[in-house]
């Protein structure tokens, strides 16, 4: 088996490979731009582990999980223009570098590219993999409109919120690791095992990303306190509202709306009153709650403990992320 640096080696090469036209240049070079930033690569590389678990060669996964990171680059350029982020891994993204009719045509040239790279993959496997590739991309963008939907609804639960970025981040993980299953030769019950672990390490991310929007750091390459100046019901957000009395529900849902606010003071007027309803700790037990199912469905899958290393150390990695 690949240990996990060995297979980020195999899979930044793999990107490399990419050749792009020069021109028009406007089309790609955003694309070069977004692809060779500092990203994670977490679902390439969760695809490229899973087939590895059931398989000691990973060259078929690799068209896969290139096809994988080509598309989420693509959703976070069609987000940011979405959510108003003008930076996105520590520089301009590329709606604000370019201009966004440069981010939505770049963006959709990117889909096309995932497919094409998809289809690189075995002719026995395509059909299959083309379906879980679809169920997954108009996942996310469910999971976009809902939380575009949110922003100007005040009735949104948990619970909601939950089916939310189910939709918009957890599919997209869970779809990477189960396409890697199958690429591997997992069995059926495994490869279904493995797309629900992603489900909950998926909602573990984005909880903490809601939770590192606000309490991060500089390393998050995102502004901080982006999620309350564009007025997302994030986490912290509805964490604080289920806790609030009725007073104190009406104070964060005006404060949010409020639109004519400097952002620097909106933020912070907002984070003393997530603090008052210590709404980052209740993050961390969400999230760690969340990361703990994740593990537990890891342990039924059918392998020994020795194919399952890389796939943990992942795992904690991306539990004790600050970017
Ligand atoms: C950003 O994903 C979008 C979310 C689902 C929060 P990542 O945090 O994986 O972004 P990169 O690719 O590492 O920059
Ligand atoms: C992530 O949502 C979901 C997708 C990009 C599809 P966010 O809007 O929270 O992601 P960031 O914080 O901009 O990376
Ligand atoms: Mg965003
Ligand atoms: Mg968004
Ligand atoms: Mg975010």
């Amino acid at each position: 088996m690949y240990q996990l640096d060995e297979l980020l080696t195999l899979l930044e090469r793999k990107i490399k490979t990419l050749e792009l036209p020069k021109t028009p240049n406007l089309l790609y070079d955003p694309i070069s731009y977004t692809l060779n930033a500092s990203g994670k690569r977490i679902r390439p590389l969760m695809l490229l582990l899973a087939a590895n678990m059931y398989d000691d060669r990973i060259d078929e996964a690799l068209n896969a999980a290139l096809a994988i990171e080509i598309f989420h680059n693509f959703t976070l350029l069609h987000d940011d223009i979405m959510d108003n982020a003008p930076v996105r891994r520590g520089r301009p993204s590329v709606y604000a570098r370019w201009n966004s009719n440069v981010a939505i045509l770049s963006g959709d040239a990117m889909t096309i590219l995932a497919y094409r790279q998809l289809a690189e993959c075995r002719p026995d496997k395509l059909s299959v993999l083309l379906g879980e590739f679809n169920k997954l991309a108009i996942g996310v963008c469910e999971g976009q409109q809902y939380d575009m939907d949110y922003e100007t609804r005040d009735d949104v639960s948990i619970n909601d919120y939950i089916g939310m970025i189910t939709l918009k981040t957890s599919v997209l993980i869970a779809g990477a690791l189960k396409m890697g299953a199958i690429i591997g030769n997992a069995p059926r019950t495994d490869c279904d095992r493995l797309y629900e672990f992603g489900l909950r390490l998926g909602i573990a991310f984005q909880i903490q990303d809601d939770m590192l929007d606000l309490y991060g750091n500089q390393n998050f390459g995102k502004p901080i306190g982006g999620d309350i100046v564009s007025g997302k019901k994030s986490f912290l957000h509805l964490k604080a509202m289920e806790k609030a009395d009725a007073d104190g529900r009406r104070r964060l849902t005006e404060l949010l709306r409020d639109s004519a606010l400097p952002d620097r003071e909106k933020i912070a007027k907002m984070r003393v009153l997530y603090d008052h309803y210590d709404v980052k700790a209740e993050a961390a037990v969400s999230i760690n709650r969340y990361f703990g199912e994740a593990m537990e469905i890891l342990e039924t899958v059918d392998l020994p403990d020795s194919r399952k290393t890389e796939m943990k150390a992942l795992s904690l990695q991306l539990l004790n992320r600050d970017k």
